[in-house]
């Protein structure tokens, strides 16, 4: 039977759409039994996995397993690992950026109190590496590798969006770095553990990292973009939390760059304070954004780097139908609204 299934596959080169890997991983992720007790340890967990959210790293681990002729069903721990430590960082991210909302929803922190979100953050990254261990010693091994290594990076990210914070010299290459680290190599390390799983050669291996490493920081100048324009009803977040947060965004950096003197440093002292009421300072910052030309800039930025990662896709040895899919996904994230 598999057998049979395995030489369709192959003939075929058969491959899901997105809304069916995003349907299959929410379907694995139901199954887990995650209530135990002691119920304040278990209960924030269920709640911030149970909260949706778009599931993009899991449906590309996934799909990286089926690019390189693999069933998606074999990876679905691997996509598992990759969710729950994507929700314990959006925990402890939540606390670390004051975030009152997540998903629409109260963030873990508010719900139940800074205790709990540090703790139950803290056994969600216990957990994912537990996801591992369904796999036979060798991809064990690469997993928990690339797993540690990528962890271990978006903790640096973290930090440095942090200082940067309180930094007023914070400059553009500092920047990439920092949202490289703090977001883009999990959406790399997601599809790459589809390879790993897959036992696709290091080459391709790396070059799928690659695409999702570009795709990632898309994926954030995104994020940062609608932080400030996305809107209120359907983002799921704080609109203006970086601007409240005084994030040294894209946004904020480029306006800084193209606006005069005067206005820059109108920009550079907002960007200090921090206050009860933040109403007219988002207003200002985004209206400096807009005129300035940080805007257009941001969206531009975005673009480069999702083309940039399609030219990675050229350098693969896969066939059409599966760039195909791949193209499609970096599309449909450039025009995401949340
Ligand atoms: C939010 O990630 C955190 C970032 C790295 C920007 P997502 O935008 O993927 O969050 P969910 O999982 O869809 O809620
Ligand atoms: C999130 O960056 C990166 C991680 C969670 C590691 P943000 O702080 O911009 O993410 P959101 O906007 O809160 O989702
Ligand atoms: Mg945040
Ligand atoms: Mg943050
Ligand atoms: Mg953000």
């Amino acid at each position: 039977m598999n057998c049979i299934f395995e030489a369709r596959k192959s003939e075929f080169n058969f491959m899901h759409d997105i809304s069916q890997y995003q349907d299959f991983f929410i379907d694995y992720l139901k199954k887990q039994n995650i209530h135990k007790e002691p119920v304040n340890l278990y209960e924030p967990i269920e709640y911030i996995l149970g909260l949706g959210g778009k599931r993009i790293r899991p449906v590309l681990t996934l799909m990286a397993a089926e690019v390189f002729d693999t069933d998606y069903s074999v990876a679905l721990p691997a996509a598992m690992a990759v969710e729950v430590f994507h929700n314990f960082s959006l925990v402890h991210d939540d606390i670390m950026d004051d975030a009152p909302l997540r998903r629409g929803q109260v963030t873990v922190h508010e719900k139940w109190n800074l205790n709990t979100g540090i703790l139950s953050g803290d056994a969600m990254l216990i957990l994912a590496y537990q996801y591992f261990e369904q796999f036979e010693p060798n991809v064990f091994r690469n997993l928990a590798k690339l797993f540690s290594k990528t962890a271990l990076e978006v903790c640096e990210g973290q930090q440095w969006d942090v200082d940067f914070e309180t930094r007023k010299d914070v400059t553009i290459p500092e920047y990439l770095k920092m949202i490289e680290y703090k977001t883009a190599v999990l959406v790399a390390a997601a599809m790459k553990m589809g390879a790993i799983v897959a036992k696709t050669s290091e080459n391709e291996a790396d070059l799928i990292y690659d695409f999702g490493l570009n795709l990632g920081l898309a994926f954030q100048l995104q994020d940062d973009y609608l932080d400030a324009f996305g809107d209120p009803e359907t983002f799921g977040k704080q609109v203006g939390g970086d601007i409240i947060e005084n994030k040294k965004t894209y946004l904020y950096l480029k306006a800084l760059e193209f606006s005069s003197k005067e206005k820059a440093s109108e920009l550079e002292q907002l960007f200090t304070l921090q206050l009860e009421d933040n109403t007219e300072k988002i207003e200002t910052a985004k209206a400096i954004f807009n005129e300035s030309g940080a805007s257009k800039a941001t969206q531009d930025a975005i673009e480069v780097y999702t083309l940039k990662a399609f030219e990675t896709l050229e350098k693969m040895e896969i066939n059409a139908e599966k760039k195909n899919v791949l193209r499609t996904f970096g599309e449909n994230l450039m025009g995401r609204k949340v």
